[in-house]
C-alpha cells in the first residue's frame, strides 16, 4: 500500500540539518486533496519551515490555501490588505529608510493568549540583493542544552508583550522615518502575557524553546537581571549557525512555518529596492508547557 506522500506525487527535499524542505510537483492555487494535504501536513510536521516554488497565487487563492490548514490568525496593530481583512502586505519601497518590518527574532504575535500555529508569506517583488528570512529550529536548540539546563528551563514561565515593539516608545511607533506600511496601534501593547518558556508541540509533541528578543519581557517570579542572564544565553545559543536555515527568496514563492517550534527574523540590506510579500497567519492554540 503507498503512503499518502508517495500517492500525492508530492515531491519534498530536505535543506542543511532537515529544518526546512524545498515542496514541488504540487499546485497551491487549487484545494489540495487529502494525500496532498496528508503529504503536507506531514512534511511540515518533519522540517518546520517548507517552501514552494513559482506558485502564482491571487489573494483569493492564498486566503483558500491558508484556510487549509485552518481558520485565520488574528493580526493586530497592521492594517489589512483593503477587501482582503486576513492578508497583510508586506511592503518596503526602494527610498524607505526605516527598519524593515520583521527584522530581529520573534516567533508571530507570541503575546497573544492563541498566538498563530502558522505563518505564510508569498513573495510578490523580490529585492536582487538582501532580504532573506533567517529561521531558528527551536526544538534542536533545547535539545542540545544540558540535562541539568533543560531541567531548569522546563519550569520556568516567560513574559511576552507586544511594547517593544509596538508600544509608544518603540522605533515604529516614535521613529521619524516614513513608512509604506500603515499600522493600527492601540493600548493592548502593554499587556503582558504568560506563557511555557519551553513548548510542547500539539503536533509532534517534541519540546522547543519558546522565547524572543522581541517579545519576550522576562521570566515570572525572576528579578530583571536574573531572567536577562537566562535569557541572553538562550538567544545567543539559539541563533547559532547550526540551527539556522536562511531563506533565499525568487519571486512568487510560497514559505509555511511553524510558529511554535521555529523563530524568524527578516534581515535587511536591499535598500534601494522595493520589495513585496503578502502574509496570512493560521490560528493556534494555547501554548502548552511540561508541567
Ligand atoms: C515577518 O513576518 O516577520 C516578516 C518576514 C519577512 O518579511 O521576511
Amino acid at each position: 500500500m503507498l503512503e499518502a506522500s508517495q500517492r500525492s506525487g508530492i515531491q519534498v527535499k530536505p535543506q542543511g540539518n532537515s529544518f526546512g524542505a524545498e515542496v514541488t510537483n504540487v499546485d497551491l492555487t487549487r484545494p489540495l486533496n487529502d494525500d496532498a494535504l496528508s503529504a503536507l501536513l506531514g512534511a511540515w510536521a518533519q522540517h518546520s519551515v517548507v517552501f514552494f516554488p513559482e506558485q502564482e497565487l491571487s489573494l483569493h487563492e492564498l486566503e483558500s490555501f491558508t484556510r487549509q490548514f485552518g481558520e485565520f490568525g488574528a493580526d493586530p496593530y497592521i492594517r489589512p490588505i483593503e477587501g482582503h481583512p486576513n492578508v497583510l502586505e508586506l511592503r518596503r519601497e526602494a527610498n524607505e529608510k526605516a527598519k524593515n518590518f520583521g527584522s530581529n527574532w520573534h516567533s508571530d504575535w507570541s503575546f497573544q493568549e492563541k498566538p498563530p500555529a502558522a505563518t505564510i508569506l508569498h513573495s510578490r517583488v523580490v529585492p536582487p540583493v538582501g532580504g532573506d528570512t533567517i529561521f531558528v529550529d527551536c526544538y534542536r536548540a533545547y535539545e542540545e542544552l544540558s540535562p541539568a539546563y533543560r531541567d531548569l528551563l522546563d519550569g520556568l514561565i516567560a513574559l511576552h508583550s507586544a511594547k517593544k515593539a509596538y508600544g509608544p516608545d518603540s522605533a515604529l511607533v516614535s521613529g521619524e522615518e516614513k513608512r509604506s506600511m500603515s499600522f493600527q496601534i492601540d493600548d493592548s501593547t502593554g499587556h503582558v502575557r504568560s506563557h511555557p518558556l519551553v513548548r510542547v508541540h500539539d503536533v509532534t509533541q517534541r519540546k522547543a524553546l519558546y522565547v524572543s528578543p522581541v517579545y519576550t519581557v522576562g521570566i515570572e517570579g525572576m528579578a530583571d537581571q536574573e531572567a536577562s542572564s537566562i535569557l541572553d544565553f538562550l538567544y545567543k545559543h539559539m541563533t547559532q549557525e547550526k540551527y539556522i536555515y536562511r531563506h533565499k527568496w525568487k519571486p512568487n514563492m510560497i514559505l509555511l512555518w511553524d510558529n511554535r517550534c521555529t523563530l524568524h527574523n527578516a534581515e535587511g540590506g536591499y535598500d534601494g529596492h522595493l520589495r513585496v510579500m503578502h502574509r496570512t497567519t493560521v490560528a493556534g492554540g494555547v501554548p502548552k508547557g511540561i508541567f
